[in-house]
């Protein structure tokens, strides 16, 4: 994603804190020597040294806003990122989207078995939860960290998008039974790691808890959209993963519901709106800003 970056300082601020969230989840996550050696393993391998680490970056960005500790956003980003590494890993599996490609190297059940990558999967998401338990001070902070990313990626959040998404092949839906889906199945997340960062700062304002929730919910949404575009227009390479599968696996999506003009108007008014919600935070919420204009100009 760097390569979209054209303001030098928000590419420095980025590649530090990627290099921070590195650091985290390479601490959090068992060592491959541990036993069971190949269960571990595993793990690191579906998370470590690939992605665009853009969740743990809006935690950051969103903490940061609002002095939350440092220590806080390490935990608070590990743990969102371990869910959405967890989300990828089962939603590449043969039963799910069945792919074999993914962050440039082959999907996690491919490289080791569907077994292993099932099991990578649950003791990835039981990380999180300890991860994110651990992440220090004022534990009703603490708490309701936890009670958000638990509600993103349960029924109510990500698993949830992804059942309306295995159950819609096929189908034609309607705008706003697509914008549910979209929202349940990566909004919740990208939604997520943003409160969370707001959250670790232990003193958010009603407004300020407003402001965030509006900008997430745009980037949330938009953040899919653009997936959708990307999948129709960037080649495999780029992506990392292969293209045009949605089409192939005949998937609702943005693109195949309004078609790539409409759906690149769509992006472009969410990335309005994400800014616009921003106002009331004035010039606090600059690496916010562009990072909602990144999720929305990204190239994969
Ligand atoms: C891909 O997410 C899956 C979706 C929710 C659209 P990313 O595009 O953030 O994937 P990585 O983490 O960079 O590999
Ligand atoms: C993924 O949506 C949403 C998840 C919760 C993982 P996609 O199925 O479109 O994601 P990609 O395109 O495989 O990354
Ligand atoms: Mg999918
Ligand atoms: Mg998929
Ligand atoms: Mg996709």
């Amino acid at each position: 994603m760097r390569d979209s970056v054209s303001h030098p300082a928000l590419a420095q601020w980025m590649q530090e804190t990627q290099a921070i969230v590195e650091h985290a989840l390479e601490a959090v996550l068992p060592a491959a020597d541990v036993i069971p050696t190949r269960l571990h393993e595993a793990m690191r391998y579906a998370v470590l040294g690939g992605g665009k680490r853009v969740r743990p970056l809006l935690v950051f960005a969103a903490g940061e806003a609002f002095g939350a500790p440092r220590a806080r956003l390490e935990r608070a980003a590990a743990a969102v990122e371990l869910i959405h590494a967890y989300s990828l890993v089962h939603d590449d599996m043969p039963c799910m989207d069945d792919d074999v490609l993914r962050r440039g190297k082959p999907t996690v059940h491919v490289q080791y078995d569907d077994a292993t990558a099932l099991l990578v999967g649950d003791a990835l998401q039981s990380l999180a939860f300890d991860c994110l338990a651990h992440a220090g001070g004022e534990p009703a902070s603490t708490l309701a960290m936890l009670q958000r990313l638990a509600t993103a990626s349960g029924s109510s959040g990500m698993a949830g998008g992804q059942a309306i998404d295995l159950a819609s092949v096929g189908v034609k839906l309607g705008a706003d039974e697509l914008e549910a889906m979209h929202r349940l199945k990566t909004g919740a997340l990208l939604s997520a790691a943003v409160m969370l960062g707001g959250l670790a700062s232990g003193d958010l304002s009603i407004e300020a808890r407003a402001a965030l929730e509006s900008y997430a919910a745009a980037v949330g949404l938009a953040f899919q959209v653009v997936d959708d575009i990307l999948d129709v227009e960037t080649d495999t390479a780029t992506l990392g993963k292969t293209a045009g599968k949605d089409a192939q696996q005949d998937k609702p999506t943005y693109v195949s519901t309004l078609g790539l003009a409409a759906s690149k108007e769509l992006a472009e008014r969410l990335r309005r709106k994400a800014h616009e919600a921003l106002a009331p935070l004035a010039g606090r919420a600059l690496r916010l800003a562009e990072l909602a204009d990144l999720i929305v100009l990204r190239k994969h």
